[in-house]
Order: structure tokens, then sequence, then C-alpha cells
């Protein structure tokens, strides 16, 4: 096992820890504002273990709290305790613990904790901490300074510690994470994820785009609480929900009543199912609908559904009185890992997908993974291709992680449905912050779908799901990439195994070369002559490679992408 995402490459030491009796008790170490409570309150619910909080712990016996303490007792008294108190948890049954901030700078205290577990320090920066901690009065080793003096100080604290803090054999970085996410990187790091009881948790994910950054929710049934988040994000008193019949009859009336509590007013449009709906026409019934029911410039517009809905009323939202406040509640695992974030909004014409459209980013996206339940599995597998391309060209860690838990995902069982959809939803909100406009980085999201493209053109969209396509494009483009010199052999290998066993196509359809050649000519990718082809280097990473189409599939490539 390598190091995971969010961990240090020490990690891969206890990658052998495969049970949680190897790992005994969870010592979590680090600065105050850490999030060492919080977590490990998490962390032990999941892992159905005891939590104790030294600091907490101490101030009970003593009756008071640890602030008194400092100052009535001094320090050194304090660290007598604290030792105690140690010695306490380590004699009982495997635990979760939360260690003051000092605890593993005692002489001798980072040896005395490995031997009776596994050390796991949560890392943050000086003004995140600064940040968690806030006024504090109850910090001793804060107490009389303003903000300033606080970063200052907690940097001065953590250069002094750091040494005893880095010697964990696990270590987390906790600035962008909330407990559940830091409580669920500590499992796979320690191995003993899966034996963690449902987790009830929300993530967050922010897209970074200035003005217009927007919140991720991820989560599990939470589709009650849209209401009150839309109310708030969008400041909308009226909103219109679009969507097709299936999801409307499943899951709007839960979303109208939670909005409805919210003090929201919405009306329902419902359009016909399928590709065909993203067209002007329905985009102009849309429009007369919104006229009928009186919305104006502060009316928000909801997506319920999945990328059809998603793109045609992000079309109406980004249009109706030049732009409204728009709201995506994707359904389809393809809209919540790729068409419901980045703002690309657009509806097709007869002669080609996606001609008109515009950007226009969401205010909010709002993801209840239970809504997946009712997807049929051919459609989550290929909605699942495009959260493995994240992995493929971002992130290796993700790659490994559906090597080991890919039929648990497709299940969707929640925790590692929800880990590597949030870890997804990163990576997309990462690109997509860098490069808004496709100008540049935001291209690698086209791994795979040149010949994806290609593959749907020549087939007509109607035998192939989108995400089947591109399955085959990118078993193509790594294979392409080794042949190429530029991968190493056997990546294309792995990722075909992977998307194999999520039950999903990988050759390319025995058509002749030349309409290969062909439809790649008029794929809209084209600059000059040449194809800017995705290339893989190495799995986590890609590089745009302008080839020409009878470079990208020389002679002989067909029929034999295996
Ligand atoms: N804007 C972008 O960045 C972007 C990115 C990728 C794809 N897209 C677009 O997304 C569209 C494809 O999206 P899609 O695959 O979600 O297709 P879709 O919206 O047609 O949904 C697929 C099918 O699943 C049904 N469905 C949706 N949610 C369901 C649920 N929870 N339970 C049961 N059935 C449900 C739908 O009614 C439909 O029949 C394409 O038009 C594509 O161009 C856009
Ligand atoms: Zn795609």
């Amino acid at each position: 096992m390598t190091a995971r995402r969010g961990t240090t490459g020490r990690t891969g030491a206890v990658g052998s820890a495969g049970t949680a009796g190897a790992v005994g008790t969870i010592w979590l170490v680090g600065m105050m504002g850490a999030g060492k409570s919080a977590v490990g309150a998490r962390l032990a619910e999941r892992l159905a273990r005891p939590f104790v909080d030294t600091d907490a712990e101490i101030a009970r016996r003593a009756g008071a709290t640890i602030a008194e303490l400092f100052a009535t007792r001094g320090e050194p008294a304090f660290r007598d305790l604290e030792r105690d108190a140690i010695e306490r948890v380590a004699k009982g049954a495997d635990a979760v613990v939360a260690l003051g901030g000092g605890a593993i700078a005692q002489p001798d205290a980072a040896r005395r904790l490995a031997a009776r577990g596994t050390i796991v320090y949560l890392r943050a920066r000086p003004e995140t901490l600064a940040a968690r901690v806030g006024e504090a009065a109850d910090r001793p080793l804060l107490a009389g300074l303003d903000a300033a003096g606080r970063v200052e100080r907690i940097a001065a604290l953590l250069a002094e510690r750091s040494p005893h803090y880095e010697s964990a054999r696990v270590t987390v970085d906790t600035d962008a994470l909330d407990p559940d996410g830091v409580a669920a990187r500590i499992e796979e790091a320690l191995g003993v994820a899966g034996r963690a009881p449902v987790p009830a948790a929300t993530r967050t994910v922010e897209v970074p785009l200035g003005e217009r950054s927007y919140p991720i929710r991820i989560g599990l049934d939470i589709l009650d609480q849209a209401g009150a988040a839309i109310a708030e994000t969008t400041k909308a008193r009226r909103v219109a929900i679009v969507t097709v019949p299936e999801v409307g009859r499943r899951y709007a009336a839960r979303l109208e009543r939670s909005l409805q509590a919210a003090g929201v007013t919405s009306v329902r449009l419902v359009v016909p199912d399928g590709e065909r709906s993203k067209s002007l026409r329905v985009a102009a019934q849309l429009f007369e609908k919104l006229v009928d029911f009186d919305a104006d410039r502060s009316t928000a517009v909801i997506a319920l559904g999945g990328g059809v809905v998603g793109d045609l009323a992000g079309f109406v939202a980004a249009t109706w009185m030049r732009g409204v406040p728009f709201v995506q509640v994707p359904t389809t695992l393809l809209a919540m890992a790729d068409a419901s974030v980045g703002g690309k909004v657009a509806v097709d014409l007869p002669r080609g997908k996606n001609l008109v459209g515009a950007f226009h980013q969401p205010r909010l996206v709002w993801m209840d993974l239970a809504t997946l339940r009712s997807l049929p599995r051919r459609q989550r597998a290929a909605g699942l291709v495009e959260v493995i391309k994240h992995g493929v060209i971002r992130d290796a860690a993700l790659f490994e992680r559906f090597e080991r838990d890919v039929e648990r995902v497709l299940d969707l069982e929640p925790g590692p449905t929800l880990d590597v959809l949030e870890r997804s939803c990163q990576i997309k909100a990462e690109v997509v912050g860098q490069d808004e406009r496709e100008s540049g980085l935001r291209m690698i999201l086209n791994f795979g779908h040149t010949l994806a493209h290609a593959v749907e053109t020549l087939l007509g969209y109607r035998k192939l799901l989108h995400g089947e396509a591109v399955a085959i494009g990118m078993v193509f483009a790594a294979r392409r990439s080794e042949a190429l010199g530029l991968a190493p052999a056997g990546v294309a290998d792995r990722i075909e195994a992977l998307l194999q066993r999520a039950g999903l196509p990988t050759a390319l359809p025995d058509l002749p070369r030349r309409a290969y050649l062909e439809a790649l000519r008029v794929d809209k990718k084209r600059k000059d002559e040449h194809v800017r082809f995705i290339a893989l280097r190495e799995l986590g990473k890609v590089e745009i490679v302008p080839l020409l189409p009878a470079e990208i599939l020389p002679r002989g490539a067909v029929g034999r992408a295996r």
C-alpha cells in the first residue's frame, strides 16, 4: 500500500496494520485548534471505541478548568496529572484519545505512547489553528493576545513542538477537512476503514472562484435540508424546480417541502426525459413557464436530476433576464462527478451537442447520495467512470482506493462512496478554480474523451452511455500513451482491469480506421489539424500533447485497442 492522499509517506509504514487490534489505542496529537476532540469523538463513534479527551478528563477529576490548573498549580503539576491520565487510559481497552497539545513534547512521552498504540498527528497551518481557536479565553498559552499575536504565538509553539508531532506514524493535513473527513483519512491510513458504522457525515467542498465561489455539499439523506441552504445561498423567495418525470416523482416533493419550510415558494417544471430535452425548443417552453410564474431577476432556478436537467436548467438560469441564481441538485453519479460542478451549461442543436451555452456557475451544489439508490446500475457504473478519471489524471491514491473498493462504491456503501465523491469533487473544483473557462488546465478533464467523442459520433449516441464511451476512450488513451513512450508499461492494463470490474466496456468498437479519423477531424477540440490529445504520464498525471489524427490512430490501432 502506498501513501494516501492527505497523509504523509509515513503512512506506508502502517499499511500492513489490517485490524483495529494491531493499531492499539489511537493517540491524536497536534496543536490547539487541530480538531483533536471533534475528530476523536467522530473517529471513536465510527470505530465503536471509547473516546477519551485527556484535558476534559483532567479538568473533571480536578474540579477545575485547565486554565485554572495552570494558573493555580503551574504547568509542571498539570503535566503530572496529564501523565497519570494517559497511564489510566493506556491500561484500558483500545480507545481513541485526544491528547493535550503539549503532551507529546514531554520527556519520553512519544515512546510510551507508541508502545501502547498508534500516534496520529493532526497537522494544520498556524492561520488555520488560530482561526479555529478564536478568542479562546480558556487557552492559557494564548491568554491576553490579539489575533495577530495569537497566530504568532501558535507559529512559535508549532515550530517548537513540530519535531515531536512529526514523529507520529500517521500525519493528516486537516486544513481543508471537516472532522469526518479527517476521521476517514485516519481509518484509511491505519487500514481500519470499513469497521466504521454508517457515517452520518456531510462533506463540503468549496469551488474556489473568488466572488463566484460556491460550496458543494455531499451527504446521505440530506435532501430534506436542501431548502434552508438554497434560501440562504440564493436569497430567493421564489424558485423554479426543473426536473424529469421519474426524478420528480421520487424526489421533488421532499425538496419542495424543505423549501416551503424555509419560506420559499416553488413551482415544478417537468420536461420529458432524455437528451432530446436539451434543446432550444424545451428551453423556450421553460421561459414561457417562468413568465407564467411571474419569475423575476431574484427567482432562482434549481436543477433536480441528471446532467440533462442540469445543462438545460443551467442554460435557462444563465439567460433568463440575463442570468439568475442557479442551484444544482444532481441525482445521477455522472451529474455529481462531472456535470453539476464547473458552470458549463448548454443545449444541443440538431447538428451537434452543447453548441449553444454559457458559463454560469451555480450558487450551491447539493448532492444527496441516497438519491443514487434508484439509479440503475448501468447508469451508476457509467457515472463512476468520470470519478475514476479524476483519479487517473490527478490522484493516484484515489485510483488505488478504487482498486480496493470499486464494488463497494457501486453498491453505494456510504463510507467509501462519500470518500471518493468528496475527493473527486475536490479535484474537479481545483481544476475549475484554476481554469474556469477551459483555456488550459481544465482541458485535462477531457482525458479519454477524444476517442469517446469519436465513438459516440460513430455509434450515434444510442448504443453507449457517455461514461461507457469514456471508459473505452480512457483505456485507448492510456495504451496510446504507453506506445508513445509517455507512460510506463502496465498502467493501461490497470485502468482496464478496474473498469472491467465495474462492468464497463473497454474495447474500441471494430469500425474502419478511416471512419475514426474522420470523426477525430471534426472533434471540436481540434486546433489546426492537430487534436489536443490528453496523454497519460503516470497514474495521477497527464499532459496535453498535440497530435495528428493519424498519430492518435496509427495504422493497425483499430480493432487492436487491447
Ligand atoms: N455541464 C457539464 O460540464 C457536463 C459534463 C458532463 C456531462 N454533461 C451532460 O450531462 C448529460 C448526461 O447526464 P446524465 O448521464 O446524468 O443523463 P440524464 O440526465 O439523462 O440521466 C440519465 C437517466 O437517469 C434518470 N435518472 C436521473 N436521476 C435518477 C435517479 N436518482 N433515479 C433514477 N433515475 C434517475 C434520468 O431520468 C435519465 O433517464 C449529457 O447531456 C452531457 O452532455 C454535462
Ligand atoms: Zn465526460
